[in-house]
């Protein structure tokens, strides 16, 4: 299994949530975020005065899938969240240990499926 934390901007989480339904990944966390990535012309738009503290607002959404689904799940972020634009956003992916889906106790794969 693995985990895709996906910060993306918030105007991107209907497309991005559409085509995960699409390719069969319906499963998904979606938390609010602030934060800044290599890029520094962000901060340098802002008028004069030191501005580099500036946080950008963003979603991160979290998927928990097969090891299969990795490479669908990529694609549906890379074709859904960009605009070709600095600031598109990140994908950090995790290997997951273990998954159990509360309601019938089931572990491992079959949690997430
Ligand atoms: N290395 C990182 N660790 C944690 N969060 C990150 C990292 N890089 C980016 N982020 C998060 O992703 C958001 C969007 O990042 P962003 O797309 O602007 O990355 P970037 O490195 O500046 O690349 P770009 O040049 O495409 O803008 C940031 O505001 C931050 O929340
Ligand atoms: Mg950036």
């Amino acid at each position: 299994m693995k985990k895709i934390e996906a910060i993306i901007r918030p105007s991107k989480l209907q497309d991005v949530q559409e085509g995960l339904k699409e390719a069969g990944i319906p499963c998904l966390t979606v938390v609010p975020v602030k934060g800044t990535g290599l890029q520094k012309s962000y901060s340098e738009r802002y008028r004069g005065t030191e501005q580099t503290m500036i946080l950008q607002t963003r979603i991160m959404i979290i998927c928990v899938i097969s090891d299969e689904n990795l490479d669908k799940c990529i694609d549906v972020f890379l074709e859904c969240a960009g605009t070709d634009q600095v600031g598109d956003g990140k994908i950090f992916i995790y290997d997951v240990q273990d998954a159990i889906r509360i309601s019938t106790k089931v572990r491992g794969g079959e949690a997430i499926r």
